[in-house]
């Protein structure tokens, strides 16, 4: 099993136990420090059936018909052009084989992820995003997903959505957890004035009131989907 923009690799380490001893996982990134990451964590783990590899998922370094199962979270969405990481993984499929995608829905479904943004926008301290351009929202078109995916040759045998909850035990939490995820906003609040990062941040803060409980920790509601596609 292949598993694409595994990042630190705990979605594949799931799979790899259920692969059992004699099944591979090939875990790759783009990113060789997300590699080494990889790699040290699945050390931690124990994990054993598993090779790492800086991969692009524009263009896999592997033959056609390589490997059973392809497995991506959050990450074709982020490549320039999904459709090509797409053929990619419907080319490196043998016939049978499946892809598990996961990706985000709508940014209004989302607001741990998109608070700071908006309230960035508010203030036009950044630009409205390209909704063409690589970013967590790029996929979040069911329709257009079903229809890149289907455009590969690979049969869409179930697409469906994921809420998930995000957690934090307090506003503080949630801003540093934020920062450390979003290379944006962390390169905005670097250039920003003191008063404008200060202005940025109750904007979004006022956002995520409803979600915060009156301990002051905050379960804020997400919608994530997840397609199964099978090559017949
Ligand atoms: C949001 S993280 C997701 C990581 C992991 N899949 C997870 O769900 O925790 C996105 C990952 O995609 C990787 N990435 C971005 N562009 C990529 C590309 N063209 N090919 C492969 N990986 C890519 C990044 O390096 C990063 O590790």
């Amino acid at each position: 099993m292949l598993e694409l923009a595994a990042g630190p690799g705990d979605t594949g380490f799931m799979a790899a136990e259920r692969l059992g001893p004699t099944g591979l996982l090939l875990s790759t990134d783009v990113a060789p420090e997300m590699v080494a990451a990889a790699r040290r964590r699945a050390a931690e783990l124990g994990i054993e059936n598993v090779e790492f590899r800086v991969a692009d998922a524009s263009a896999i370094d592997l033959p056609d018909a390589a490997v059973d199962g392809v497995l991506c979270r959050f990450g074709v969405m982020l490549v320039p052009d999904p459709g090509r990481a797409l053929t990619e993984i419907a080319r490196v499929l043998r016939p049978k084989g499946r892809v598990v995608l996961a990706v985000w829905a709508p940014s209004d479904a989302n607001d741990w992820m998109t608070a700071a943004g908006r309230s960035a926008l508010e203030l036009g301290l950044s630009e409205r995003p390209d909704p063409a351009a690589p970013g967590p929202f790029r996929l979040a078109d069911p329709s257009e997903l079903r229809r890149l995916v289907s455009g590969t040759g690979l049969r869409v045998e179930a697409l469906e959505e994921v809420p998930i909850v995000w957690r934090a035990a307090s506003l503080d939490d949630w801003w540093r957890a934020v920062q450390d995820q979003s290379r944006m906003l962390s390169t905005l609040l670097e250039s920003a004035e003191p008063q404008e990062a200060k202005a940025l941040r109750a904007g979004a803060e006022r956002r995520l009131e409803k979600y915060v409980a009156s301990d002051g920790s905050l379960e804020v509601p997400g919608l994530a989907r997840a397609l199964l596609g099978v090559l017949d």
